[in-house]
Order: structure tokens, then C-alpha cells, then sequence
């Protein structure tokens, strides 16, 4: 799927966050939202995600304007096309790591249900084998990060759209991270990411640089 901003502008209490941002990003290639700190990744990736609306421009999806969307075909895009993995991880503490991947419950808490093979897959590539069974507030920050990108692979999104996914993550995790983000783009799907981290944006195919506004 073929994300488009087009001349977005972002005004959040009347102050402009973003003035005509236009970025294009492809299925099969990784696409890194960079700039200084303030300058507007996340604001940028979330308007791409259809998480925020802008003030003025367009988001495209496949060609498609999405302004005149409402709540139910957001929703929808969000179910069947997207994995997010934000800054706050998204992660349900209460609940176990299994049941963060697959987002499927039984009424045994601890029980996994959904594709088991599958979860066991996602859980080895992210480094958290044979954890499927914890409660999701026990696992350290980074880990809870590599949890939220389990859940996207195993959701099979068709757009990956992730805000800082190396932060807080020691090299070797954060080369698993960069590698697997590669593996999606590589397989078709459009992976968005904010990063300010070197090694992220050398891994991209197309990077996008926020030009940040300045406030006198
Ligand atoms: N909900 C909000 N209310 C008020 N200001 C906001 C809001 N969201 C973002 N901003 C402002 O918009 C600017 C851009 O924020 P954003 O989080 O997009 O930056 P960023 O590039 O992701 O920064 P960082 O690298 O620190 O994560 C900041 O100045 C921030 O204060
Ligand atoms: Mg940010």
C-alpha cells in the first residue's frame, strides 16, 4: 500500500508543528521520518497512520484521499492494513505476552490461543522465546518494544508504521530490530519509520527530513 502526505500542515493550539510536508512511502521499501528533536516525526507518522488529522493537506492511500473518512473506515484501516509499534509501546500490562502478539483471549488467562506455531515464531525472531506465558508488565522497556514488534509480525500488516523502534535497545537488539523492519519492506509491505537513530536511517531506502518550524 502506497502512503502519501500531501502538503500536510499541523496546527495544535494555534501554533504550526508542521507546514507542508509532503512525503511519498512505497510497499517494499522502509521510509525514515527524521529531524531534530520537536521537529514533527511523530506528529508526521501519526497523520500518516490516520491517528491524527492535519489542519490542511491530504493523506493517500493508495491514490485514495482519506480526508472524508470517518470513524469506520479509519477503523478499518487500522484492523485489516496497519501494525503500529508507538513510542508508548501500546502494551496491555495486564495481560500476558502472548496475548499481546495475537490480541486473542481465552478465559484461562494464561492459556495461548491463535496461531501458536506462528506466536512462537514471532516471539523467537524478537528475542522473547518461550515467554508467551508472562505477564506483559514484568518485561523491561526494550523488551516490551520487541513485543509490540512480535505483534505487528504476526499481524501480517500490509503498513508498519513505527515511532522510535531501536530506542532503548542495546546494539544487538537494535540490529535485530533494523534487520527485521528490512525483512517486512523486502516482503511488499510499506514500513514507516520516525527514527533519529544513525543506523535506522542507513538502513532505509528513502528518508524524509522534517524541516522543523522555528518559534521566535
Ligand atoms: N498534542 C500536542 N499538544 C501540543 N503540542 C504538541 C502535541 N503533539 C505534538 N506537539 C508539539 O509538536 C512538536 C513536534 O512534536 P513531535 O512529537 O512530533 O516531535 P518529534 O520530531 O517526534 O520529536 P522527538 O524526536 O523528541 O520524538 C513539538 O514541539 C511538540 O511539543
Ligand atoms: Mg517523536
Amino acid at each position: 500500500m502506497r502512503i502519501e502526505a500531501d502538503q500536510v500542515t499541523m496546527m495544535i493550539n494555534e501554533r504550526t508543528i508542521m507546514e507542508n510536508e509532503s512525503v511519498v512511502c512505497s510497499p517494499g521499501a522502509l521510509t525514515a521520518l527524521v529531524g531534530p528533536s520537536g521537529a514533527g516525526k511523530t506528529t508526521l507518522l501519526h497523520v500518516l497512520g490516520l491517528l491524527l488529522r492535519p489542519t490542511s493537506g491530504r493523506v493517500l492511500m493508495d491514490g485514495v484521499d482519506t480526508t472524508n473518512w470517518g470513524a469506520k473506515q479509519r477503523r478499518l484501516f487500522w484492523k485489516h492494513h496497519a501494525a503500529f509499534v508507538l513510542q508508548d509501546y501500546g502494551i496491555i500490562e495486564e495481560e500476558s505476552v502472548a496475548f499481546n502478539v495475537t490480541m486473542a483471549s481465552s478465559l484461562f488467562r494464561s492459556k495461548v490461543v491463535g496461531d501458536k506455531e506462528k506466536v512462537r515464531k514471532v516471539l523467537s525472531e524478537t528475542g522473547l522465546d518461550g515467554r508467551e506465558r508472562e505477564l506483559a508488565a514484568r518485561l523491561s522497556g526494550g523488551e516490551k518494544r520487541r513485543l509490540a514488534i512480535a505483534r505487528a509480525l504476526y499481524k501480517d500488516a500490509q503498513v508498519i508504521f513505527a515511532d522510535e523502534p531501536t530506542a532503548s535497545l542495546d546494539e544487538a537488539n537494535g540490529d535485530r530490530v533494523i534487520e527485521l523492519l528490512q525483512l517486512l519492506a523486502k516482503q511488499g509491505r510499506t514500513v514507516i519509520v520516525a527514527t533519529h537513530d544513525e543506523k535506522m536511517m542507513q538502513a532505509a531506502h528513502a528518508m524524509h527530513a522534517l524541516k522543523g518550524i522555528r518559534h521566535g
